[in-house]
């Protein structure tokens, strides 16, 4: 262990101990919370205001995918009630599954935290079904990708089978991404040093800007709103309850 990580760590520690102690204040509780703590080490640079750590970057993925979730929740809801439903929206999202959740967010939990915690040998069970559910959800992308055509949309039956695949899809992601946001992302930062935390947030950002170009992932946020102006879904308000007299 280095001597900045040292002093990173004590003054991790310092302003975890402050934080926990009733003096969380906005801006402070940022630093204590997520932002990993940087040492005074010369060969430390003090975060950029647009760096986006390892957690925070997943958790906005995990948000894109609800919004995809959405999408599929409005196919389903349209093939019940044989209501028309185009195959292009639902082409685009699942298209934008295996881009962006499988080939790009999965991977970046494949490659840069089961690993660590099958070496630290922590949460080592929970890391052996989220895999497996990854390879899942591929198989299921692959049937969606294949059952969502014009002419299966027009046949009961075949929607059907196609509305299957797509509740099965929400029924595996909405669990697995809470699990993810509440017990795997939280146990993470614990496994690395604040050095290599702030080193896999610059990884994960370049590898989101080979991948879909610079501001990728506000480039895939605007995918998915477009989805969603397709099928009548974007505006928000339309999910507040209505006030009753
Ligand atoms: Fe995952
Ligand atoms: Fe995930």
């Amino acid at each position: 262990m280095t001597h900045t990580h040292h002093a990173g760590r004590r003054e991790f520690l310092k302003r975890s101990a402050l934080a926990s102690g009733s003096l969380l204040v906005a801006g402070f509780a940022g630093a204590a919370r997520g932002q990993p703590a940087q040492p005074q080490g010369k060969d430390q640079k003090a975060p950029a205001a647009d760096d986006v750590t390892p957690v925070e970057d997943l958790m906005r993925e995990h948000g894109a995918l609800r919004r995809i979730l959405l999408i599929y929740e409005e196919a389903i809801k349209r093939i019940d009630a044989r209501v028309d439903l185009p195959p292009e929206p639902l082409v685009s999202a699942a298209d934008l599954v295996r881009r962006f959740v499988e080939d790009y967010h999965e991977k970046l939990e494949e490659n840069h935290l089961f690993p660590r915690f099958e070496k630290a040998a922590k949460l080592v069970e929970l890391v052996v079904v989220l895999q497996a559910q990854h390879q899942a959800g591929r198989r299921l992308t692959d049937q969606i990708r294949q059952r969502a055509t014009a002419a299966a949309l027009k046949s009961p039956a075949e929607s059907r089978i196609l509305a299957e695949s797509l509740r099965a899809f929400l029924r595996l992601y909405r669990p697995h991404a809470a699990r993810e946001d509440t017990v795997l992302f939280p146990a993470f930062r614990a496994l690395v040093t604040p050095a290599e935390y702030d080193k896999l947030g610059d990884e994960f950002e370049d590898q989101e800007n080979k991948l879909f170009g610079a501001d990728g992932f506000e480039k895939v946020v605007g995918d998915v709103a477009a989805l969603e102006k397709t099928l009548g879904i974007y505006d928000l308000a339309q999910f507040t309850p209505q006030a009753k007299e």
